[in-house]
Order: C-alpha cells, then sequence, then structure tokens
C-alpha cells in the first residue's frame, strides 16, 4: 500500500518535470532542417529567436539556404538583417490548410517588422494571396502589389502557438532594407525627447558626465528607462536638491550597462546593476514581473514599464510610470512613495539569486520559457495528441497507464 503511493508520488512529480518544460523553441524546431540552416542562425544573430519564442499565435516565413545567400549577397548590416527577418514573422498563425482557405481569398498579417515600431505607415505588413492553382502568394504591401514570394510547404505547426512555413525567396521591401544606422549614429536622448521623457532627456543633457556614461555604452549593450515626462517635472524639486555627485549617481541609475529586451526582462526577474553602480554605492534595482507588467523596485518605491521606445540590439529604451528612487539617495519613511511596505518583504530572498543575473550577457539563448504566457490547461489538452514529440503528452499518457497498472 505505501509503496503504491510512493510509486503514485513518483509518477506525479514526473509529470510535474515534463509540465514546466512547454512553450515553443524556434532554434530548436529549425534545426531538424538543415535547409533551413543559415536562416535559423540569423535569428539567433539578431536576437529574434527569444523574441519568437515569447509570442504565441505566430508564423514564421523561412527561408531556405540558397533564398538566404542571395539576400546576404547584397552585405545588409546586422540591423538591417534584422529589419526583413522580422518582416517574415506574421503576428497570426497560419497553418497550410488555413494559408489555402483565406476568406475572399486575401488578407493584410502584420509581422514583428510592423510591431517594432520601425516601420512607418502601412509598411510592415505582409499581404497573403490565394493565387490560381492551388498556389498561395505572399508580399511586403509596400511592394507595388507584387506577390512573388510562393509557399513551399509547411515545415512545422504547434496549433495555435507557432507555424513554420517555408516561402520561396525573401520578401523584397524597400523599408525593410533601408540601411539602418548603427548603434553610435543613435541620438537616444532625440528618441526620449520625441515621445514623452523630453524632461528626463534635458536634464540627462544637462549633466554632461551622465550623458558620458551613457554615450560610453551605446555600442556595447545600454537599456534605459525613462520617466515620463509629468512624473520628472513633479520630481525636480527633489532632484534638485541632490549634490552634484548625487544628481549624477540618480541620472546614471535609469540606465543599465547590457541590452534587454522585454522577454528578457521578464524571464530574468531579479537584481540589475546600473551604469551608478560603483563598488559599495550599488544602485541597484530589482526586475519582477506583476501579471503582464513588468516592474522595477527599490526599498523606496515601484514604477511600471509602460512602453518601449526602441528595442534594436544593442540598446533597449522603454519609459516608466513614475520615478524609481534608489535608496542610496533616498529616505523610505518621509517620501510620499505609494506602498513601500509590500515593497521590502518582497525584495529580500531575490538577492543571492539574482546577483549573477545582474551580471548575463544579453545572450537570448539563456532566456528561460517558463515565463511566457500561460494560456489555460484545455489549451494544452487539446494539443495533446498532436505534438507526441512535446515530452509532456508522452509523460501524461505514461502516467495515466502506470496508475492503471497499479490499482
Ligand atoms: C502552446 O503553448 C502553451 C503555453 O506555452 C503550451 O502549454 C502548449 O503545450 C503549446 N502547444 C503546442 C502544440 O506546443
Ligand atoms: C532553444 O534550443 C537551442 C538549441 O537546442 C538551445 O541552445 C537554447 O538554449 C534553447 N532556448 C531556450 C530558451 O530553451
Ligand atoms: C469578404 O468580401 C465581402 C464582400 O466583398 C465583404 O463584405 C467581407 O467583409 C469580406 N471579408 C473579409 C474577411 O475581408
Ligand atoms: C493583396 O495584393 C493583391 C495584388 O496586389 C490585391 O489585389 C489585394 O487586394 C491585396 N490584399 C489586401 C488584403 O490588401
Ligand atoms: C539629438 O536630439 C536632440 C533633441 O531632438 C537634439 O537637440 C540634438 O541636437 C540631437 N543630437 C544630435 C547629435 O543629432
Ligand atoms: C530639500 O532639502 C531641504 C533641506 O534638507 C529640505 O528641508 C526640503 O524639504 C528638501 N526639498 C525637497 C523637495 O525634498
Amino acid at each position: 500500500m505505501q509503496q503504491r503511493q510512493r510509486l503514485v508520488l513518483l509518477i506525479f512529480s514526473l509529470f510535474l518535470v515534463f509540465q514546466t518544460s512547454n512553450g515553443h523553441n524556434i532554434t530548436r524546431l529549425l534545426a531538424k532542417h538543415p535547409s533551413l540552416s543559415t536562416f535559423n542562425h540569423y535569428l539567433t544573430l539578431t536576437h529574434l529567436a527569444p523574441e519568437i519564442n515569447s509570442r504565441t499565435t505566430i508564423t514564421v516565413l523561412a527561408l531556405d539556404n540558397a533564398a538566404m545567400s542571395s539576400l546576404l549577397s547584397k552585405s545588409p548590416s546586422i540591423y538591417t538583417m534584422k529589419n526583413i527577418l522580422s518582416l517574415h514573422v506574421l503576428l497570426d498563425y497560419f497553418g497550410a490548410k488555413k494559408l489555402h482557405q483565406i476568406t475572399n481569398g486575401t488578407a493584410l498579417a502584420a509581422t514583428m517588422f510592423q510591431a517594432t515600431g520601425v516601420a512607418p505607415g502601412a509598411s510592415g505588413f505582409v499581404n497573403i494571396t490565394d493565387l490560381k492553382g492551388g498556389k498561395v502568394g505572399f508580399g511586403a504591401e509596400d511592394n507595388g502589389g507584387s506577390l512573388d514570394s510562393l509557399f513551399v510547404k509547411s515545415v512545422e505547426e504547434l496549433p495555435y502557438n507557432i507555424s513554420v512555413i517555408q516561402i520561396s525567396k525573401a520578401l523584397p521591401s524597400a523599408v525593410a532594407e533601408a540601411p539602418t544606422p548603427g548603434p553610435s549614429e543613435l541620438n537616444i536622448t532625440g528618441i526620449m525627447s520625441a515621445h514623452g521623457c523630453k524632461v528626463f532627456a534635458d536634464t540627462l543633457l544637462a549633466h554632461p558626465e551622465a550623458m558620458g556614461t551613457y554615450e560610453d555604452n551605446v555600442n556595447g549593450g545600454l537599456t534605459v528607462f525613462c520617466p515620463l515626462d509629468d512624473a520628472f517635472k513633479a520630481f525636480l524639486p527633489k532632484f534638485k536638491n541632490l549634490t552634484a555627485s548625487g544628481k549624477e549617481s540618480f541620472l546614471e541609475f535609469f540606465g543599465v550597462p547590457v541590452y534587454q529586451s522585454l522577454s528578457m526582462l521578464k524571464s530574468n526577474n531579479g537584481l540589475m546593476n546600473t551604469l551608478a553602480t560603483d563598488g559599495a554605492s550599488k544602485f541597484d534595482f530589482t526586475v519582477q514581473n506583476d501579471g503582464e507588467d513588468v516592474t522595477l523596485k527599490t526599498k523606496i518605491n515601484t514604477v511600471k514599464i509602460i512602453g518601449t521606445l526602441l528595442d534594436e540590439q544593442p540598446v533597449a529604451i522603454y519609459t516608466i510610470d513614475k520615478v524609481l528612487m534608489p535608496r542610496e539617495l533616498f529616505k523610505a519613511a518621509p517620501t510620499p512613495a505609494p506602498a513601500p511596505a509590500p515593497v521590502e518583504a518582497a525584495d529580500a530572498p531575490k538577492a543571492s539569486k539574482s546577483k549573477s543575473k545582474s551580471k548575463s550577457s544579453p545572450d537570448p539563448a539563456s532566456d528561460s520559457p517558463a515565463d511566457s504566457p500561460n494560456p489555460a490547461d484545455q489549451a494544452a489538452d487539446d494539443n495533446a495528441g498532436v505534438s507526441f514529440k512535446d515530452g509532456r503528452s508522452v509523460a501524461v499518457g505514461l502516467s495515466f497507464l502506470l496508475v492503471f497498472l497499479l490499482l
């Protein structure tokens, strides 16, 4: 009797172990197809792979090695390649069946290129049209109506998370192929000024030492969390009260010396060093998911990431709703900061684990898929019969079989 219970427990834990390993991995999916290896390699180089892994209900239009060589023969920079390839990721699920049965024979699909905000106007959409003779044509919408990339075959389908289909050649798009400026030509204060962080950008420009620290990090990797104008304006009296070195550290506190995409932030929760971190002066904060949101917290207050102004490896700029206050410069008690009490409680246990995280390289391969949105269990049940490559469904079947044998 006891032995049986122990066995059931063992099987149950086995089931739990498999359950944690769901979610797709585009690198692994494509690795089974040597003819798509160059495409796969470039998804990694451009850091699109973790972005693809963090999304569901998407379609990747894959190119074989020959189509990739003709694309690469124009020697595009890696930033341009990222734009071109992100035009090949549709933000909707198109299995082979749905592609051949599009309502009214034609549809426009938004792409990851359009979602980055780099694509102006209607560019960044892909036109999918059912052509005569059962062919399916694809074209970038800014391409004068040409639909000469054709559906070749379905490569992988995990309904309705990700569909990978091969198309005959790269979607030509003047906008996506336009040379993208390298990071050193980026005007980060210009981008912030134009999108709601003007007060912070102006303050940074007025403090050349802090500004220099940001500029020094633009090429090697930089993530900026800029407080929106209303919040920063209201904070200025407190800022003006700081000493000169306090002001410099405070401004540098909103930059992190590594590139962090939003999906990396979601999966790399923990302590993060900043540009102001210097030996004993920690000037760090904790990144923590709060449902769909990502929050940053110190012992003084908690702020939320509101928007993305730029996410183009190696630089990311996000807006935050309030001014995050470093504990090195502000005291918890007299500030009117919202809800400091629960923050303190949650802060402590994270520390040791996250120390290494703050140093972690921006390598997308280290991203954990465990934090990706987890739809209802029902979806997993629906899929259980489809994917036997998925260890989970095998484990479920095995568990049931063994439980029956035991009873
Ligand atoms: C789709 O994604 C969800 C959540 O990551 C997962 O539970 C499910 O097993 C996936 N479905 C397939 C077919 O891979
Ligand atoms: C995806 O698969 C590749 C190749 O198997 C592996 O190196 C990488 O760590 C995986 N990524 C994730 C997020 O699991
Ligand atoms: C299909 O065409 C009909 C008639 O032109 C139109 O009313 C309908 O909105 C179209 N459906 C879609 C999904 O475009
Ligand atoms: C897609 O392109 C074709 C050919 O230019 C055009 O006839 C069709 O209306 C376009 N579809 C959509 C949804 O814009
Ligand atoms: C960056 O943008 C700001 C604000 O738009 C502008 O004042 C500044 O001249 C720009 N700097 C460069 C180097 O273009
Ligand atoms: C500035 O510092 C003075 C002296 O420490 C203090 O009385 C005052 O309240 C501070 N002002 C702000 C806005 O923090």
